[in-house]
């Protein structure tokens, strides 16, 4: 099972780059860069990996980025990734940045932006592997906060598919963002939200009805919702769900409790994802193997979240078909 997960090819819809800073990247950039750790060293720092919910995870993780500075930081935290990436036969990445959390240090949106795509290029040219930039606003800032990253992404149109929610959602709910993706949308701007990850079924409603979300990322809470599961069914709606993430932030007690084989058993166009690979303990084929083994999943189930995550993503039809024929001569065989 584990070769087959390897080989499988896939694409990746819901990481953060951010969230894939390895310890050993970070005080390497630490040291550069003059910033200040409070951890001794990489081992004390993943000791602190132990995470009660999603705030406590995000105090480590908005203090952990403070060492990404320059372009050519963002640069080698995408190489990084996207270095992961080819290794787990990941085709086509959709990756999410927080760019509130870099300028409100001082970080230019160019700087970022810049360093991301320069590494994205690459991996494009060198491995062959096609990606998608989305921005993501912050939930538990203001709206107008979100609207001034719109405009400050203007000059960037081209390089930017799409925009997101993420970060505390408890309290936050999409409503609070509906201008926001309105305008987004006349944009041009594909759409996405965290939804249901902590917070209830009703914000992943709110996030199709009032942000007009095209995926929602984690979508836990919607299993409890009859309705809604039935509409995420009926209108094809692709969860981005995080199986280890799910764990470490304590969404499920224990992965065999986890909703992705009922959603799959049900007709959802579930995916697996990383998340924040660097602090849950695993990339994308460490998620595949451990909700494999915690739901006994067959080789099918892992061949369905394959395709679902080809045809979940924003890569362009013939990219998309191309990569679905990847997955069908692979599955072929076995
Ligand atoms: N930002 C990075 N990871 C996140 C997650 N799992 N949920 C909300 N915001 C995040
Ligand atoms: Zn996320």
């Amino acid at each position: 099972m584990d070769a087959f997960i390897r080989g499988l090819p896939k694409a990746e819809l819901h990481c953060h780059i951010e969230g894939a800073l390895e310890p050993e990247l970070m005080f390497e950039l630490a040291a550069r860069n003059r910033v200040e750790l409070p951890f001794a060293d990489v081992d004390a720092l993943r000791a602190a990996y132990d995470f009660g919910n999603l705030q406590d995870f995000l105090d480590l993780y908005y203090q952990g980025m403070r060492v990404l500075q320059s372009e050519s930081d963002f640069y080698e935290l995408t190489r990084a990734y996207l270095q992961k990436a080819r290794a787990q036969n990941i085709r086509h990445a959709e990756i999410f940045f927080d760019p509130q959390a870099h300028v409100s240090r001082g970080v230019a949106f160019a700087d970022l932006v810049g360093g991301i795509t320069a590494a994205l290029g690459e991996a494009e040219r060198e491995a062959g592997i096609t990606s998608h930039l989305i921005m993501c606003f912050l939930r538990d800032r203001d709206e107008k906060d979100a609207l001034a990253v719109l405009e400050m992404a203007e000059p960037h149109r081209a390089e930017i598919a799409g925009v997101g929610l993420d970060s505390a959602e408890a309290g936050n709910p999409p409503e609070k963002f509906a201008r926001v993706f309105a305008e987004a949308r006349a944009r041009g701007y594909r759409r996405v939200a965290h939804a249901g990850e902590e917070g209830p079924a009703e914000y992943v409603r709110g996030a199709l009805d009032a942000l007009g979300a095209e995926r929602i990322d984690h979508g836990n809470a919607a299993l409890g919702d009859a309705q809604l599961m039935e509409r995420l069914a009926r209108e094809g709606v692709p969860l981005t769900m995080c199986p280890l993430s799910n764990l470490k932030l304590r969404v499920v007690a224990d992965l065999r409790e986890h909703p992705l084989k009922k959603m799959l058993e049900r007709g959802l166009c579930v995916t697996v994802n990383s998340d924040d690979p660097s602090y849950f303990g695993g990339y994308i084929n460490e998620n595949y193997r451990a909700i494999a083994r915690a739901l006994d999943l067959e080789r099918a189930d892992l061949a369905q979240l394959a395709r679902n995550s080809i045809t979940a993503s924003f890569a362009a039809p013939p990219r998309r078909r191309e990569l679905l024929g990847e997955v069908e001569r692979y599955c072929a065989p076995h």
